[in-house]
């Protein structure tokens, strides 16, 4: 997703915008341009493709300016491209400006542009109306232009803007997309994302909504949008540049599959008092409000919405609050049965995803409560929420999440206990008996990480199918979900998830001899059912990989390999069944060569509808 980097000081705005920039990629972006001022000159280069085109295009120039902006793309309107690259400027070039998000009104401004002002296009974008709109109210105060600019203006954007006529400024504004801003000496940032900037600062200020910023060499100031300066308080970054680095993996994803032991014990951490009573920080819901409550909705994208769908078995069981959980893109398309007896949960890793910030927005306007689980501290999710509840999984770079989903697994666990424990549902048995199993999933977890040359090993022997069936049943349904998308978005195979009671009702058809089918069979309950389910996608020449509980061999007679886990009670199952399939994932689209960490056409953050 697009990224903005900007720098004004003592220091070289070339050098300091290209490094924030490559410390976006992680995001996923199409090109990427740089706009300096130079002797009261804009000068803008920018590149389709990846960041070294554009350093490769400014490598001989000898740029010395002190004030730049600088922008990584991941194109909506227009393909990607050098002309729709951004910065955008104005027709004379005066002022420069990069955008992330989306003008929605942008068709009428560009004919109002093109008609009153005679104003000629050059890009396809939405964005390079914002750079026109500024020049033409641009008086030598680049604060008022923007003000007066952004006022014409409607979507969702952080923008930042230089100008010639104002030439030791940066003015940066945002609305519904992540701005921050770094706090140097004698030199100030401007950022969508804390990464750009932890080489250089560890203090920041978040900037909020329709806030506006103005930063120059000495100073930073943030107006609300009646331009009335705003006091903010300095974020201060915890977690170092290090933390957004390999660490000696070969890939951002296998190192954050690793680190998943760590991320659930500091997301379990002092979230369980001595007692073993389940203390939430963040969540101020009263004992009175949660008996008030008729319904629960879970609302998130992707691996969150997977994460979802086993909250939704857990709080249903321990909390006994019905709970729907749907797709963000959906729901507030459907009209929602939403009202002030609704608690609205939404998951999200980066707080930032559009979809799932809109079904938010429209979940409150309906008058619910809303709690998130969120990864990404100060996030737009997090910001909107009444409740948050973070996950501490540390930052999650690889686009495929895999610690973000286990850490909103142990975050549902522990919400449903609590949310049971108020309730007067959940007695001190069950309590400690779950408790302990939560416990005990980091060491259950380093357990699955040794046994990955194992896995690596099945993967060499099915990496080459193109074809992949996921199936289960139960909560083992809903990790089947998760595996197939890990699968798909990575290695580009052809995967496809369904509940196991499902596959005589149609999708049997496509079983063949050789076909994949991963199996798990891990829910006590319904292991008998599963292994019927197997036996009939066997008896159809399907190749079968099984994961199962160490405890039950029954499987080992039908499947062609297993995986076993360690055991556990079958609610917590899904944060270890997971693990196999990801290393497996992850092996399959290492041995087919392909971008792990950026695979094609995704981005990290969502931040478009
Ligand atoms: O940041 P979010 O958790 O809101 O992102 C939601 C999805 O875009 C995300 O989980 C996506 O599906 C991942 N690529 C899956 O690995």
């Amino acid at each position: 997703m697009c990224g903005i980097v900007g720098f004004v000081g003592e220091g070289n705005a070339k050098e300091v915008v290209i490094e924030g920039l490559k410390r976006l990629e992680y995001r996923g972006y199409d090109s990427a341009g740089i706009a300096l001022n130079i002797d009261n000159r804009i000068e803008v280069r920018k590149h389709v493709g990846e960041i070294v085109n554009l350093e490769k295009l400014i490598s001989d120039e000898d740029f010395d300016s002190n004030i730049g902006i600088g922008h990584t793309r991941w194109a909506t309107h227009g393909a990607p491209s050098d002309i729709n690259a951004h910065p955008h400027v104005n027709s004379d070039s005066t002022v420069a400006v990069v955008h992330n998000g989306i003008i929605e009104n942008f068709v009428e401004l560009r004919e109002m542009l093109q008609k009153d002002y005679g104003i000629v296009f050059r890009s396809e974008t939405d964005s390079e109306v914002i750079a026109h709109l500024i020049g033409i109210y641009n008086k030598g105060d680049l604060l008022d232009a923007v003000y007066k600019a952004t006022s014409k203006m409607r979507g969702a954007y952080a923008i930042a803007a230089i100008s010639s006529d104002d030439p030791d400024r940066i003015v940066a504004v945002r609305k519904d997309a992540p701005l921050v801003a770094g706090i140097g000496k004698g030199c100030n940032f401007i950022a969508s994302d804390i990464p750009a900037l932890l080489k250089y600062v560890r203090e920041v200020y978040l900037i909020e909504n329709d806030e506006t910023v103005v930063l120059d060499k000495n100073s930073i100031v943030i107006y609300d949008d009646n331009r009335k300066v705003v006091d903010r308080d300095v974020f201060h970054v915890t977690w170092d540049s290090d933390a957004a680095e390999k660490e000696g993996y070969e890939h951002f994803m296998l190192k954050e599959i690793y680190e998943q032991p760590k991320g659930i014990s500091d997301t379990l951490h002092r979230r369980i008092d001595e007692n073993g009573e389940i203390k939430l920080d963040g969540i101020d819901i009263s004992k009175e409000e949660l008996e008030g409550l008729s319904r629960i909705y879970i609302v998130a994208c992707g691996t969150a919405y997977h994460a979802g769908l086993v909250g939704k078995t857990v709080i249903e069981k321990y909390a006994k609050i019905p709970v729907e959980v749907d797709v963000a893109s959906e729901f507030r398309y459907r009209d929602p049965f939403v009202d002030d007896r609704t608690l609205f949960i939404a998951i999200s890793q980066s707080g930032e995803t559009l979809d799932t910030l809109a079904a938010l927005r429209e979940a409150k306007r309906k008058g619910a409560r809303v709690l998130s689980i969120v990864n990404v501290v100060g996030s737009s999710v997090a910001r909107e929420s009444d409740d948050v509840f973070y996950t501490w999984a540390g930052p999650e770079i690889a686009v495929a999440s895999t610690k973000a989903y286990t850490t909103q697994l142990v975050c549902l666990y522990l919400l449903a206990l609590y949310m049971g424990r108020q309730r007067g549902i959940v007695d001190d048995d069950t309590l400690s008996r779950v408790v302990s199993e939560l416990e005990a999933l980091p060491d259950k977890i380093e357990y699955i990480l040794t046994k990955e040359k194992d896995i690596e090993n099945i993967a060499r022997k099915i990496y080459k199918n193109n074809n992949v069936f996921y199936i289960g049943r139960g909560l083992d349904c809903a990790v089947a979900y998760e595996g197939s998308l890990k699968l798909k978005e990575i290695s580009y195979i052809n995967s496809f998830a369904i509940a196991a009671g499902e596959l005589k009702h149609g999708t049997i058809a496509l079983m063949e001899p050789g076909t994949l089918v991963i199996s798990l069979a891990t829910q006590e309950k319904l292991y008998e059912k599963m292994i019927s389910n197997i036996v009939e996608v066997q008896a159809r020449g399907a190749f079968i990989l099984g994961i199962s509980k160490v405890n039950t061999k029954e499987i080992e007679k039908h499947a062609d390999e297993v995986i076993y886990i360690p055991h556990c009670i079958d609610d917590v199952v899904p944060v270890l069944s997971v693990i196999p399939l990801q290393i497996l994932a992850y092996h399959i689209a290492r041995l087919r060569g392909c971008n792990i960490d950026k695979p094609k056409n995704l981005a990290k953050s969502v931040t478009v509808e």
